[in-house]
């Protein structure tokens, strides 16, 4: 219960993924792997890839209207448009008001959001923030990433794990009992800053001829280390954000964990003793796709009816900062 007795209702979501499949046995083509080891060492079989005309607004512009029209409300309805992204068009105007622009709306605010893989949850977070104050009623929340274009396609132990996707959501003010989200626990260790990043392209080292030849404006991670923290702090996050809902493992029809591999999934069930036949699983067909992870498997295991209304589900993610986070909701 918030002080000014405001709820929020998720009216509707939707998703976009590009049309390119990129498969295992295409990625043997480019670097020194195998279908055998991609799959058993990440879960990962197929990711989709976006066209180079088709830059990260484009796939939130088509997440968003399906999103729209599944809540039946039009773009004039919304009062706010976040955006998490780490793969903006560019550094700016923001992706969200590049959006704002191709939905045809004018005036309301926009801005992006970066928590890497955590950002859906972050968003989630802010977006309950506004509503239940009272400032904005309608929020229209998108993850939309492009991996494959911040990837350095020469470097087996990272290429073979991203993809480019985008998830929508619409959430609304309603009354407080029937609001859908029932926690949010959020976390970030800025000390960790060094095992997953971009080196350059920003102020620390701006884009200079070196930094292109040192392919410095792709992505660098330590995957050991990043698997261990990923498994402690999304079991951590998961169990945090259960217990402010006040509900029990069994209260629950679906955990939905960032989708980073499969292994790290198996982990983390284990450890927070969930069967993993309760746990979403797309992660074959998507690979990582940063924040838009948690709301492209959410909106799939809506609209199969793996979730109908009044279940109760958590979103589970952890990302790059690192950041992690965990939200319960009552669809
Ligand atoms: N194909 C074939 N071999 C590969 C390979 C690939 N795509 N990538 C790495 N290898 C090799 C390594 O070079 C290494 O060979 P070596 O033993 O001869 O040195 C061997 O496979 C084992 O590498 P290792 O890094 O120990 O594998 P791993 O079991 O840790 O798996 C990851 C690597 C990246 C899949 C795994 O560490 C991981 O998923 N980490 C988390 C990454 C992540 O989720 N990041 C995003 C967080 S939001």
């Amino acid at each position: 219960m918030n002080k000014n007795n405001i709820g929020v209702k998720i009216l509707g979501t939707g998703s976009c993924f590009p049309s390119k499949i990129l498969t295992n046995n295409d990625l043997e083509q480019i670097v020194n792997t195998s279908d055998e080891w991609i799959k058993s060492r990440t879960g990962i079989k197929t990711r989709r890839i976006s066209g180079s005309n088709e830059p990260t607004s484009e796939l939130a512009y088509k997440a968003s209207v399906e999103a729209l029209k599944n809540s039946h409300i039009c773009p004039e309805q919304l009062d706010l448009i976040i955006v998490t992204t780490i793969t903006p068009d560019m550094l700016f105007p923001s992706t969200a008001c590049l959006l704002q622009k191709k939905l045809g709306i004018h005036a309301i605010p926009a801005f992006d959001l970066s928590a890497a893989c955590s950002g859906f949850i972050y968003g989630i977070a802010v977006a309950k923030s506004f509503i239940e104050s009272g400032l904005y009623k309608t929020i229209l929340l998108v993850g939309s990433e492009e991996l494959s274009k911040i990837t350095d396609w020469t470097d087996r132990t990272t290429c073979v794990l991203f993809g480019d996707g985008a998830g929508a959501m619409i959430l609304t003010a309603a009354p407080c009992e029937n609001t859908n989200i029932l926690s949010v626990f959020l976390g970030a260790d800025g000390s960790y800053s060094n095992l997953l990043y971009i080196p350059a392209g920003g102020t620390l080292h701006p884009t200079t001829q070196e930094t292109v030849i040192k392919k410095m404006h792709t992505i660098k991670m330590q995957g050991k280390r990043v698997f261990k923290i990923a498994v402690m702090k999304m079991s951590y996050a998961a169990k945090k954000a259960l217990e402010l809902s006040g509900k029990k493992i069994k209260d629950l029809q679906l955990f939905i964990p960032h989708q980073a591999n499969m292994r790290i999934i198996e982990a983390v069930a284990k450890k927070i003793g969930v069967s993993m036949n309760k746990v979403f699983i797309n992660i074959y067909k998507t690979g990582n796709i940063s924040s838009a992870t948690t709301i492209t498997a959410l909106d799939e295991a809506i609209r199969t009816g793996m979730l109908k209304q009044g279940d109760i589900v958590e979103l589970i993610a952890f990302g790059s900062g690192f950041t992690w986070g965990a939200t319960v909701l009552k669809i």
